[in-house]
Order: structure tokens, then C-alpha cells, then sequence
């Protein structure tokens, strides 16, 4: 699965739903053993009324024979799984031979509904070893949420008809609401499926077509190849009126207006299957199944999901429409989807974790592979690069704080629907593929490649522990790099957290020093600080500088505090953690960090890679924001940056800056706009505000983080810039749309861009214009006419009320003074919902950095909040948050806003700039 939303449950909230969700008294939600299927004969039959425009079916009709046996003697109940939402019409158990043993009457059929079971009460205990078939018919609910069977539906613009599509999402738990089954990953079983529809629509699913039988009355059954063995939750399929691209063994389906847009997609496809069969020794369809179909869906919770042999993915993954959305990024998007979906015929559809407590065994390889095949594949995205700020850096974050959770979780911890959902986070997905990314650097990818291809081979269509892959990677690794491997494994899987590794230079530069500790960012929020690990060391020095040697020099034991290493010649520098290979941050103590700054300003930044640039300025900016230095220390280091041009760096400095950038008060930001200026001196002149045919990828991308970054803090004359560009005819490539219409929006070119915006049909690309003219700094025309005026819908006024002050950082005061001048019109225009009204209040205070707002915030509160009713508890959780901001910046912040000033000769700007502001608004009035 890929998921849209990352995200990690507070603890709290997880232990608030096992609450409510039931009682103390022991629900099991496990199943038992004793009892395997191995078979289920499955006929799912749609109803005549399933595609009436405008309102599909509600209910599907179902069977299903499932042949199991059990190994026990005096097994008299089974136990599977079935939602509240099917209804069993006959249940009824048969011997091997077909012959009747008994009709199962509702008496004896019991259901836990919290835990979605039914209980199958027999008359007589099942002899052990032999074949019984439990036969069931049902009926179910095509649901409205996106689980189970579900529906979704388009526009077909060229009949000007709704259209629908019926489709599956049964991961993790979710085949209950479609067949009782045995709905745990390690029962896995084959599946035989036959789907009866009406004729206008065609049905896909796992595996190839074998027959389709008339039942007369223009109904038609499609009956489908047995599966391999698989668990419940892998099985799939759509029914619809798409369209195909491909042939019997890959193919690409989706509405007919889109099929021309699956050309790339189509073409990653092929790509991508053989590199993984022979990368893992086993082609695709020796796994069972010979053919792969995607199909895409305008409604779907994830963004793709690797059914095998039919993965589903939203209709604007695998989408590219020349000149409008085959931008890079969405290039990126597109391969990266693909080639992640594809590991899980792997990871997950033929060797499948035992339990969702370690869900990494699939999703961190599908991760991994995400980026690492998608760079072998595709260099020019420079997705090894790319994985360092976007994963590995975001979630040292989150596994930094008490949220955090072990990449193995005991099993007997994830039992609940809510348990299960919370392992389907980032530390399943970007900290285990960082962490299998530790492993294969430090054995080497050869050793690293033959023991996944090892594991696979030696777990084909089973069930596996981490335990299982650990034995591959023990079999595979390198005698001579000593580490008591077992203990390195469990410290990164089962403990939570990583370490920092402070490092010094003593003794003239003749000894370098290692220490580790926790890295926390809150030591008082109840984390361990105690826990250490076992960490490999990877340095180079300016005596014989060289990145690319991923053995570790040694392994930091747990138990050990300090280690030193002595040098017969005096160092200058040290950097640790070679292009950030291993799962933990350096912290460089003076007079350290000043030489290493020196040397990156060096030609070339002395050969220091990308990622060790973007790991020092990430570490630096929350090793400040763990309070363990000032951000003084940090700004003084990011000067060397006024000679870095690339992107990666770059990003880890925008997510650093970010959060310092917006506490920072409208008096501060003069200051803060020159540092800026300063430091994108280099880059600014390397790529401009202009586009080119040649831009490298990551440099598209770059231009757009600094044109942003540049546009929003109104430096480097970025905004004429653009405008001169915006008054030429050229346009702008898909990647540049956004953010070059948002620059140009903040002035002149507002009302140009409102026009493309309201001549546009497509929604991706008039949502793009939206957002840009809200860039707009002529607030009170934007917010008057669109977000208070009719046409927009309330979604876009949310957004493009938050571009407002999101973009314009300087104008939040008299926007939110603007729009609490009279509330009830915003509420009108937000569809007479106080509940958004506070929600867009709540998302303005997230931007306010100074008593003064806090006080009008406060104001507004007491005069108003009876109106929002039970939505002021909104208002004043904000109002709580905007307390703890103001707070956060005048303790930490102080000492950069004095730094920030001295820079700039004691605070000259903050005059200059207000002028500045003053004569840009007399502007704006001047040319409307
Ligand atoms: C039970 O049924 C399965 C699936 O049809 C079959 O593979 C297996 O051989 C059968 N076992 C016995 C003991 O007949
Ligand atoms: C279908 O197309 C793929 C990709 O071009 C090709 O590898 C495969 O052999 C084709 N299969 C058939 C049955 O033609
Ligand atoms: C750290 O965590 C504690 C306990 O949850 C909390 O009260 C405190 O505000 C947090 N500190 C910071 C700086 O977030
Ligand atoms: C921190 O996490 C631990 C382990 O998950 C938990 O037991 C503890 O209650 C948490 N502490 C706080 C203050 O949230
Ligand atoms: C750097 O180390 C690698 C691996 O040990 C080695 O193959 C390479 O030759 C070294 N490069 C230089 C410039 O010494
Ligand atoms: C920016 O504008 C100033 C004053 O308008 C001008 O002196 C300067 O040369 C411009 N800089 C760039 C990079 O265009
Ligand atoms: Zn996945």
C-alpha cells in the first residue's frame, strides 16, 4: 500500500479508541488455528440496479465455499470472520465428498460484532485431516466508505452521463465485508472467484479470465483462474465500463477519456517487472500468476494498492496529459507508485508477514525499492538522493519524539482495527526502508541482494518474522566486519529511537572523539532517554577524503561511551555517517563544525556529497530545536550556503528554515529576507526565475522551492522577475505552474491569473490557478469577491484563504482583522458552517508570532464566540497553541533576531522594508 496520508496516532487517542470501542472485558480478535482453509469458491452477483445513474446498488449478493480441515480431534465450533454488514441467508457444512453433514440453523451460528467474527456451531466434532467445504449464502452492502466493495463514480463528459465503477479495498481488514473468511494474513488459502453482472459492464480481477457463461436477461457470469495461495486481503476487483491498454499479461484500465493518458505509465510497467525478476531471482510470474493489470479509480483511501495481479491506484497516479500534468513530478509520482506496488508481488503477496505487528517486512521493501529500483531505473529523478531528505530525514523527526513506535511491535500489542491502522505509519514505511538502506550499505549490496533473494526463495508463498529475514542477512554478512549482529538488529527494529553521535577533535586535531546518546527532541515527554544502540561508524577525513565506502569502521557497542581515534597527523576535519547511510545524526562540536563550514565553501564543497551536506543542516537545525545549541549556531553555519546550488541541501534547509521563518514577526522579517537574499545569492543566479528545456530534474525542482521561498519573502527582486517573464507569451512547464502564477499573482499579474483560473474546465488545473491568484497581496479584492462572492466552492475558499496569509506572511494582522470585522459573512460564505469558520480561524493563529495578534485573537474570542457555538472550543484550543508559539519564539529565538539584526547593522532594515510595503500597497492601489 501507499499511503496519502502518513500519519503516526498519539498514543492517547489510540488507547481513547480501544476504549470506546469496546469494554474491559476480553474481546479476542484473533482467531484460532485449529481450523485452516485452503480454498474458497467465491461467486460475488450484482444486482440489475447496479449501475442506475446516479444511485448505484446498496446490496451485492454472495457465496462461498470454503474447503477447510482441521489438524485436531474434537474441534466442534468454527470461528471466521464476518462484518455486522453481511447477512447470512444459509449456512451449511458438507464432507469432502460433497455429501451434506449439516445444515447450520441461526441458533447456531453466534457473532462477536466488535470483533467481527461468527462462531459455526457444530453438531459433531470435524475429523481431523480430512476436507469439509462450510458453505455460506449471503448478502452484503456495496459501501459508501472505501472499504470492502465500494463504488465510485465520474463524469463521462462525452455522454454528459455519471458513470460508476465497483471496486475492492480489503487491506488490512476489510475481506469481512465482502465473504466471511479467515481474514488474517498468515490463513492464506487460493481463491476461486466468479462475479455475475449485468452486460453493459465488464469485470477484472486477481487472475486471467477463464470463461464467461450466459445467465440470460442480458446477465452475464465471469468466472476467474484460482489464485495462488494468498491471504484473504490481496483479493480484488472492479467492475466497470473502462477501457484497456495492453494485452492479456499487462494492462492498464480506466475510463475511456483517460486511456490516453496511460502511455508512460504503461511503459514503466514494463520496465519495471523484469528488473525485479531478476534482481530477486524469481520472475513475476513464477510467483504463480501470469498476468498484471492496473486499474485506476477516482475514489480510493490510498494512493495505490498491490492487489496481486491487480493493483488499484487513483485515477491521478498513473495519469499523464501532455502539457498539463506529465510534468517531472508527476513523472516521479507515476514511477514511483509503480515500482513500489510491484516489490509487494514480493514483499507481502508471495512472502507475507506472520502478523500486522511487522508490517515493515512489506512496506519498508516496497519503500525501499520505491527509490533504490526507481533510481536504477530512472537516474535522472536521483531518487537515492531524493530518499535522504524526503524519507530518511523526515522520520528522524517523528521517531525523535514519544509518538513513536518499533518498527516490530509485540504481537499481542496490535489486536484492534485502531492497532492495526497505527502500524500502517512512518516508521513502518520510511524508518524500515532507511534502516534495510543501513543494513545493505553496511554488507555491501552484493551479500545485501543474495540474502533477500535467499529469503524470498526460502519463504515463497509463506508467512515470515523479521527473525526469518535476520537469518538471510546473518548467512550473508561479511566476516570481517565484527558486530554482534543479532543486537544490532533488534536495537533499529524492536527498540524505538535512534542516536545522536556527538563528535569532537582533541589533542590538536591528532584524536577524534565519539559519543552517543538518545536524540530526543522533547526530553520531557516521557521518552527513554536511557536507551543506546548499536550503531555502525562510517568517516572520512581531510587526510584521504572519500564518501563512497559504506563499510562501517566499527560498530558503536551499546555499552561502551566514548570511543577515540587516533591520527599520527593532525585533522582539520572529520564528517560522520557517509551520505547518511546509517540511522542516526551527528552533532560536530566547535571548532569542528566552523572548519567543516570552511571546507564547504571550498570548490566543489571539497567532494562532500549531497546527503552528507543536507545531514549536517538537518541534524543542526533539530539539534537546536532540541534545544542542545542556538539557532545562532545554525544561521552562522548556513552562510556557507551562499554557495550551494543544489536541490537536496536545499530542501533539508527550507524544512529547517520553515519552522523558524514562520514565528519570526512582521518587525523581524526584514532581517530574516536579507539572511535570506544573501544565502540564495548562488543559487538564485544559477537558475533564475526561468525555465528551460534543459534543466536538469532536480533542478526544476530547486527553482521552484527557491522561486517560492524568494517570491513569498519578496528578496532578490524575485517578484519582477517574474513578472517580466509572466508579460512574455511563454508558458510555463506543468512542474513551474504553480508557484510562477503565485509570484506573479502578488502583483500585476492577479488578475491574469484569475482569468485562467475561471476559464479552465479540468479541476487539477484550475485548482493550480486558484491557489496561485490567491497568492495575491490585494487581500480585500480577493477575499470580497472570491472566497465572501458565489462560485467557488467552500473547499477552494478554505485554501485559497489560507494562500492569503500563507503566502504573504507579512499581511496576517489586517487579514484577520479583515475577516473578524464581520465573521458572519465568511461563515455565510463557508455554507453557514461555524464548524469551518473556526477551522479557518484556527489555521490563521497557527501564523501569529506576536502579542499583539495574540491579544486581538483574545479580543475576538470574548466578543464572538457564542456565535460558533460548540466550534469555540476550536478557537480556543487555538488560542492555547498561539500562546505556546509566541512563548517557543521569544525563549528560543531570541539570540538569531539579535544575531539577524547585527548582520544587518543593527536593524536598519526594518525601516527601509516598511517603506517598501507602503509604496508596493500604494501600487497595488494605483494599478487596479
Ligand atoms: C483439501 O482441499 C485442498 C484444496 O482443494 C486440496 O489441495 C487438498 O489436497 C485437500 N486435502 C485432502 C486431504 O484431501
Ligand atoms: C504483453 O505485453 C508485454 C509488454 O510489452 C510483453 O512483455 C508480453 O509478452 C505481452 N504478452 C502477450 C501475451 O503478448
Ligand atoms: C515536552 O513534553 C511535555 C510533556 O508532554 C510538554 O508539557 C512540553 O510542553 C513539551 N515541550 C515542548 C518544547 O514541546
Ligand atoms: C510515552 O510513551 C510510553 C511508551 O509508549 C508510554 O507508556 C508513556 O505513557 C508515554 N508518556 C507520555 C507522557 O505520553
Ligand atoms: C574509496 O573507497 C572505495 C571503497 O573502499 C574504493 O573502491 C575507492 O577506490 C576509494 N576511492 C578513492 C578515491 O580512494
Ligand atoms: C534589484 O533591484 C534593484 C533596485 O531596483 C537593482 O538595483 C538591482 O540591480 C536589481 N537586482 C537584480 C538581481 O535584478
Ligand atoms: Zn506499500
Amino acid at each position: 500500500m501507499s499511503c496519502s496520508w502518513f500519519g503516526v496516532w498519539p498514543l492517547a487517542a489510540l488507547i481513547t479508541l480501544a476504549w470506546i470501542g469496546g469494554c474491559e472485558c476480553q474481546i479476542n480478535y484473533r482467531l484460532s488455528t485449529n481450523v485452516r482453509p485452503s480454498l474458497y469458491n467465491l461467486s460475488i452477483s450484482l444486482r440489475d440496479n447496479t449501475i442506475v445513474p446516479n444511485s448505484p446498488a446498496t446490496k451485492f449478493d454472495g457465496e462461498v465455499s470454503i474447503t477447510l480441515q482441521t489438524s485436531l480431534a474434537d474441534v466442534k465450533e468454527i470461528t471466521l470472520h464476518k462484518d455486522v454488514t453481511l447477512t447470512i441467508i444459509q449456512c451449511v457444512l458438507y464432507d469432502a465428498a460433497g455429501k451434506q453433514v449439516q445444515e447450520v440453523n441461526n441458533a447456531r451460528l453466534t457473532s462477536v460484532e466488535e470483533a467481527q467474527q461468527l462462531t459455526v456451531g457444530l453438531n459433531q466434532a470435524l475429523t481431523a485431516n480430512v476436507n469439509y467445504t462450510l458453505f455460506f449464502k449471503y448478502f452484503g452492502n456495496i459501501q459508501t466508505d472505501t472499504v470492502g466493495l465500494f463504488s465510485a463514480s465520474y463524469i463521462d463528459e462525452a455522454a454528459m452521463q455519471t458513470k460508476w465503477v465497483l471496486l475492492t479495498q480489503m487491506q488490512p481488514i476489510n475481506a469481512r465485508l465482502v465473504f466471511p473468511c479467515f481474514d488474517e494474513p498468515t490463513f492464506k488459502a487460493k481463491f476461486q472467484l466468479s462475479i455475475t453482472r449485468p452486460d453493459s459492464l465488464h469485470a477484472i480481477s486477481n487472475t486471467k479470465l477463464e470463461k464467461t457463461t450466459s445467465e440470460g436477461n442480458n446477465r452475464f457470469t465471469d468466472h476467474f483462474e484460482v489464485t495462488p495461495i494468498m491471504s484473504p486481503y490481496l483479493l480484488a476487483f472492479v467492475v466497470s465500463e473502462y477501457q484497456m491498454r495492453g494485452n492479456s499479461t499487462l494492462s492498464i484500465h480506466t475510463r475511456p477519456a483517460y486511456n490516453q493518458y496511460t502511455e508512460f505509465s504503461y511503459s514503466v510497467a514494463k520496465r519495471v517487472l523484469p528488473a525485479y525478476g531478476e534482481l530477486f531471482q524469481q520472475p513475476y510470474q513464477e510467483l504463480g500468476n501470469d498476468v498484471l493489470q492496473y486499474a485506476t479509480t477516482p475514489r480510493f483511501p490510498h494512493n495505490s494498492m498491490e492487489n496481486w495481479g491487480l493493483v488499484i491506484f487513483k485515477d491521478k497516479v498513473l495519469l499523464e496529459q501532455p502539457g498539463v500534468t506529465d510534468g517531472w513530478a508527476q513523472k516521479e509520482f507515476t514511477i514511483r507508485n509503480i515500482v513500489h506496488e510491484n516489490a509487494h508481488m514480493w514483499f507481502g503477496n508471495s512472502v507475507t508477514c506472520k502478523w500486522w505487528s511487522s508490517i515493515w517486512l512489506h512496506e519498508g521493501f516496497a519503500r525501499y525499492y520505491e527509490f533504490f529500483m526507481g533510481h536504477k531505473l530512472y537516474p535522472e529523478y536521483q531518487l537515492d538522493q531524493q530518499f535522504v531528505v524526503h524519507k530518511l530525514q523526515h522520520v528522524l523527526t517523528t521517531d525523535s519524539l514519544n509518538i513513536t513506535q518499533p518498527m516490530t511491535s509485540a504481537e499481542v500489542s496490535i489486536q484492534t482495527p485502531a492497532d492495526i491502522d497505527y502500524k500502517f505509519g512512518r516508521i513502518s514505511f520510511a524508518k524500515a526502508a532507511s534502516v534495510i538502506r543501513m543494513w545493505c550499505l553496511a554488507m555491501g549490496e552484493e551479500n545485501f541482494n543474495r540474502a533477500i533473494a535467499n529469503y524470498l526463495k526460502e519463504f515463497y508463498l509463506g508467512n515470515t518474522y523479521p527473525s526469518d529475514l535476520l537469518k538471510h542477512i546473518g548467512e550473508n554478512w561479511p566476516d570481517q566486519i565484527y558486530v554482534n549482529l543479532n543486537q544490532f538488529f533488534y536495537d533499529f527494529t524492536v527498540q524505538v529511537g535512534y542516536p545522536l553521535v556527538t563528535v569532537s577533535l582533541s589533542y590538536s586535531g591528532h584524536q577524534i572523539n565519539f559519543y552517543q546518546q538518545r536524540f530526543l527532541l522533547n526530553d520531557t515527554d516521557g521518552s527513554d532517554s536511557k536507551l543506546t544502540y548499536t550503531v555502525p561508524i562510517t568517516y572520512t577525513t581531510n587526510l584521504a577524503p572519500n564518501f563512497t565506502n559504506s563499510t562501517p569502521a566499527f560498530f558503536f557497542a551499546k555499552l561502551v561511551d566514548i570511543y577515540q581515534r587516533w591520527s599520527d597527523e593532525p585533522i582539520d576535519w572529520v564528517i560522520v555517517n557517509l551520505k547518511q547511510a546509517n540511522y542516526h545524526r551527528v552533532r560536530y562540536e566547535q571548532p569542528l563544525l566552523g572548519n567543516i563550514q570552511k571546507v564547504l565553501t571550498k570548490s566543489g564543497h571539497s567532494g562532500i556529497p549531497n546527503e552528507n551536506r543536507a545531514a549536517i543542516i538537518d541534524d543542526l537545525f533539530n539539534i537546536a530545536l532540541a534545544q542542545i545549541i542556538d539557532y545562532v549556531e545554525v544561521f552562522e553555519f548556513m552562510e556557507y550556503m551562499s554557495t550551494e546550488t543544489d536541490y537536496i541541501p536545499w530542501y533539508a534547509a527550507y524544512v529547517g528554515l520553515e519552522k523558524v521563518a514562520r514565528r519570526l514577526t512582521p518587525q523581524q522579517l526584514p532581517n530574516f529576507k536579507k539572511y535570506l537574499s544573501d544565502i540564495t545569492e548562488a543559487v538564485h543566479a544559477k537558475l533564475g526565475v526561468s525555465w528551460s528545456a534543459s534543466d536538469k530534474v532536480l533542478d526544476v525542482y530547486n527553482r521552484n522551492q527557491q522561486v517560492s521561498w524568494l517570491c513569498k519573502y519578496q528578496t532578490s527582486n524575485c517578484t519582477a522577475q517574474v513578472l517580466e517573464k509572466f508579460n512574455g507569451s511563454e508558458k510555463p512547464s506543468p512542474d513551474y505552474r504553480e508557484t510562477f502564477y503565485c509570484a506573479a499573482a502578488r502583483t500585476d499579474g492577479y488578475d491574469r491569473v484569475l482569468e485562467l483560473y475561471k476559464k479552465e474546465t479540468n479541476y487539477i488545473d484550475r485548482e493550480i490557478y486558484w491557489r496561485a491568484a490567491s497568492c495575491t497581496r490585494d487581500y480585500r479584492t480577493h477575499y470580497q469577491n472570491q472566497i465572501l462572492g458565489q462560485g467557488n466552492s467552500v473547499d477552494l475558499k478554505m485554501v485559497g484563504l489560507a494562500q492569503l496569509y500563507e503566502q504573504n506572511p507579512d499581511l496576517v494582522t489586517p487579514i484577520f482583522q479583515m475577516v473578524t470585522e464581520n465573521i458572519s459573512q465568511l461563515n455565510d460564505a463557508l455554507g453557514f458552517n461555524w464548524a469551518k469558520t473556526a477551522q479557518a480561524l484556527s489555521d490563521m493563529a497557527e501564523y501569529f508570532t506576536t502579542r499583539e495578534q495574540q491579544q486581538l485573537f483574545s479580543n475576538f474570542y470574548k466578543q464572538s464566540h457564542t456565535s460558533f457555538g460548540s466550534s469555540a472550543e476550536t478557537l480556543n484550543q487555538a488560542l492555547t497553541k498561539v500562546e505556546a508559539n509566541v512563548q517557543w519564539a521569544e525563549q528560543r529565538l531570541g539570540k538569531l533576531v539579535n544575531f539577524l539584526a547585527q548582520r544587518n547593522g543593527a536593524g536598519g532594515l526594518a525601516m527601509a522594508s516598511s517603506l517598501a510595503l507602503v509604496l508596493s500597497t500604494i501600487l497595488i492601489l494605483l494599478f487596479r
